[in-house]
């Protein structure tokens, strides 16, 4: 095999593994319970509006892709794991709310140069593996004086710290894979979006999730639904003591940051941006 093949084969073996991931749990009822309302805000940041031509990269079950639909755009909801798609279609197809969905890998997108009025993703691209790749292709897809809007988990907010603490329980990636948070740097995306973009804005804002009880809810919840939280546990089946310092880990996660009375409140950070690709 050449070493393009072994590259292309290695590439085919880690997207089936993240496909695997996100597929486990229930992401479509933690997009539903835990963060429906960013899809919208990012929907409202790229001032998606009727007649524009919308695609939501790493869709998942919709989460932006149906309010840009419901706000009038003809949108394409591309994502990597089809079972996340279809709870997506079945959902729209209840609501009544007419989109595209399609199968596809942000970093390799099956679309022409220049299609899209808007690209946008929520929480989605940053877990694509080579930041460059994607980027390159969510300004690729874009045309000039399009809308490139993104929503993504910064390092230092809680999902940050998820990732940061479960990545002692996990094997590394590969080489060459970056870390999901990374995308949640002002200073990285800036990078990432380089010269091929104007009028870029940058926002910090929070989410205040406070549906847990207590820092357990919260663990036990993001262990049967959230599917990278899952794999973690997956990973360590056979080896109670690593899964009841996970257990110990996440909920301890959960303490720093409830800011509650009574019940569990947290403030995800995230980081919002909007950019202008330039023509
Ligand atoms: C946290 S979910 C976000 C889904 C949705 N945008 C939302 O706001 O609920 C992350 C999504 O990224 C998708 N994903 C991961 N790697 C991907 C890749 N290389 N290409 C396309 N989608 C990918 C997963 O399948 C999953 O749907």
């Amino acid at each position: 095999m050449t070493t393009q093949n072994l590259a292309v084969a290695a590439d085919r073996t880690l997207k089936a593994k993240h496909r695997a991931m996100w597929a486990l749990g229930d992401y479509p009822t933690v997009a539903a319970e835990i963060v429906p309302d960013l899809g919208a805000i990012l929907v409202d940041a790229c001032r998606v509006g009727p007649g524009d031509r919308v695609l939501d990269v790493a869709a998942g079950s919709g989460n932006a892709a149906i309010p840009a639909a419901v706000a009038g755009a003809s949108v394409v909801a591309c994502d990597l794991t089809p079972e996340l798609l279809a709870a997506g279609q079945a959902v729209a197809a209840r609501r009544g709310v007419h989109l595209e969905w399609q199968p596809a890998d942000a970093e390799a997108l099956p679309y022409a140069d220049g299609e899209f009025d808007t690209v946008l993703s929520c929480v989605g691209v940053m877990f694509a593996p080579h930041h460059r790749a994607s980027a390159r292709e969510l300004l690729r897809v874009c045309r000039p004086g399009g809308t490139i809007g993104l929503l993504n988990w910064t390092p230092e907010g809680f999902i940050g710290q998820l990732f940061a603490t479960m990545k002692q329980y996990v094997p590394p990636p590969p080489p060459g894979a970056q870390p999901p948070p990374l995308w949640g740097s002002e200073e990285h995306v800036r990078a990432l979006l380089d010269d091929q973009v104007s009028d870029v804005a940058t926002r910090r804002q929070t989410l205040t999730v406070d549906r847990f009880a207590d820092p357990a809810g919260f663990r036990d919840y993001f262990k049967a639904n959230y599917g990278p939280t899952a794999a973690a546990y997956a990973g360590l089946a056979g080896d109670p003591e690593r899964v009841a310092a996970l257990d110990r880990d996440l909920a301890e996660l959960a303490r720093r940051h409830d800011e509650g009375t009574g019940k569990t409140v947290m403030r995800w950070e995230y980081l919002l941006v909007t950019a202008r690709k330039r023509g």
